[in-house]
């Protein structure tokens, strides 16, 4: 695809900031055993660096929703199409999505994962458009606040692509 990406948040900031994130969440979690849940696939890049970084017990697991086509605009439907592997009553849950935008897909799986009594439940973000909440979420961490731009990389996608890009940009 011949399109321009200009970078909206570098490689490094990326990675400085999530250690920070790290940091700041194992002191959050000291001396409790944390299970983060990924939302798929977005989630995938943010959710292996800051899990690398975690100094307490963690387990992983993945749920999968949908919410986009394959456009830059949101439907109104949230599909699950792969729930997660092992339940979640009585542990420390924390959803680790890519962008917080609308909220609509946050709202759906907070609603769900309470349903399922976890000890706590928490949300973290790499990114967060304030401009664009519909949804009330509430963030326990978010990396970075942008503005209402449609951003790639670092595991977001535009029609499937740009997941793999190092760094969050904008398609020009
Ligand atoms: P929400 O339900 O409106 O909060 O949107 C949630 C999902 O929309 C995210 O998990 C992303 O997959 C996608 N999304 C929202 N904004 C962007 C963007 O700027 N670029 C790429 N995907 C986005
Ligand atoms: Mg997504």
């Amino acid at each position: 695809m011949d399109v321009m990406i200009e970078t909206l948040i570098s490689e490094q900031e990326i990675d400085r900031r999530i250690r920070e994130m790290a940091d700041e969440l194992s002191g959050i979690y000291a001396g409790k055993e944390l299970k983060l849940v990924g939302i798929l696939k977005g989630s995938v890049f943010f959710l292996s660096e800051l899990a690398k970084r975690l100094s307490i017990p963690v387990t992983l697991d993945f749920i999968s929703v949908s919410s986009y086509g394959n456009g830059t605009e949101p439907g109104a439907e949230i599909l699950l199409s792969k729930d997660m592997d092992d339940p979640v009553e009585g542990q420390n849950v924390l959803l680790v999505e890519d962008i917080l935008d609308t909220g609509r897909t946050l709202k759906k799986v907070i609603e769900l994962m309470n349903r399922r009594n976890p000890a706590s439940l928490a949300v973290v973000t790499l990114l967060d458009k304030p401009s664009r909440h519909i949804a009330d979420v509430e963030l326990l961490m978010t990396g970075f606040t942008i503005p209402d731009k449609f951003v790639v990389g670092y595991g977001l996608d535009y029609a499937q692509n740009y997941r793999n890009l190092p760094y969050i940009g904008v398609i020009e």
